[in-house]
């Protein structure tokens, strides 16, 4: 079984209005190419302008892979507030989007997001449930499961300031643990999908240290003990347009890094049939 994993893909057809057609032929192209499914995770839009995110449900739809089996889709920070943008516009810009999307309003864009690709959720008309999701997919010794998290946390002043630091929140570590989801997990090769990076670099200087905070995933230990429990063999991310595969207390991680057209190589991952796995990052 053959999953192609992209990230970071910053769709925004009005700076850049050959977005839509470039991804759409690397979706062409993997499909083409023999790939079951494709994961992407997170950050799909530049500037929560959802008319992106219909243009990316029509290329789908029109490609005939607006499905559960085809696709998982999960949203990263910009998807709910955008980005920071420090023009004399851009800061009120960003300021007004960051208090649209707090409280009720945040629930509200999350579930959107995940209605406009309800049918690379589940076949049901209606989503009651958002995350975490779980599918399963042939492939591997008893199939494979995909645990897709939502990692963005709720924009506020002093927690998230600007919006991209992450958070798996404990309702969804807790939701994971129920006898319905590790009965389905239980002896699958297990994946988990979310959008902020686990590993932290070492900061060298105080901006650097600012930085890194204002993008880390926090709480992650109990995340990572979450998974550890669930056996997850794969984790995969993106938020730092980075291609890199690390471990973390022996479980691997990949981040795809910013992929947006098939100009950039792709996490490309096997997985065979007596459950073990190779990856490459590769073009195309
Ligand atoms: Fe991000």
């Amino acid at each position: 079984m053959k999953i192609a994993h992209i990230s970071d893909i910053h769709l925004d057809s009005q700076r850049n209005p050959n977005c839509i057609s470039d991804i759409e032929i690397l979706i062409q192209r993997l499909f083409n190419k023999g790939y079951d499914h494709l994961v992407m995770t997170g950050d799909i839009v530049d500037v929560a302008n959802y008319d992106d995110l219909y243009l990316l449900r029509d290329v789908l739809a029109r490609n005939g892979v607006l499905n559960w089996e085809r696709v998982t889709i999960i949203p990263g920070n910009h998807d709910i507030f955008g980005k920071y943008e420090f023009s004399s516009n851009g800061v009120s810009a960003t300021a007004m989007r960051a208090l649209q999307s707090t409280g009720f309003n945040f629930a509200k864009r999350l579930h959107e997001f995940c209605d406009i690709f309800r049918e690379t959720i589940t076949d049901e008309p209606e989503i009651t449930m958002y995350f975490p999701f779980v599918k399963v997919l042939d492939g591997g010794r008893n199939g494979v499961a995909i645990l897709s998290f939502s990692s963005v946390l709720e924009w506020s002043v002093r927690r998230n300031p600007v919006g991209s630091r992450g958070y798996i929140h404990a309702e969804q570590r807790h939701a994971v643990m129920q006898k319905e989801v590790l009965d389905v997990v239980n002896g699958r090769f297990t994946i988990a999908v979310f959008h902020h990076a686990y590993q932290i670099f070492e900061p060298k200087n105080a901006a650097d240290a600012a930085f890194i905070w204002s993008m880390e995933l926090i709480e992650r230990e109990s995340f990572l003990k979450t998974m550890k429990k669930l056996n997850v063999k794969l984790a995969l991310h993106g938020h730092y347009h980075k291609a890199e595969t690390y471990k973390i207390d022996g479980m691997e991680f990949m981040n795809s890094g910013s992929v947006r057209s098939a100009k950039s190589k792709i996490n490309s991952i096997t997985i065979y049939d007596d459950d073990s796995y190779s990856q490459e990052f590769i073009k195309l």
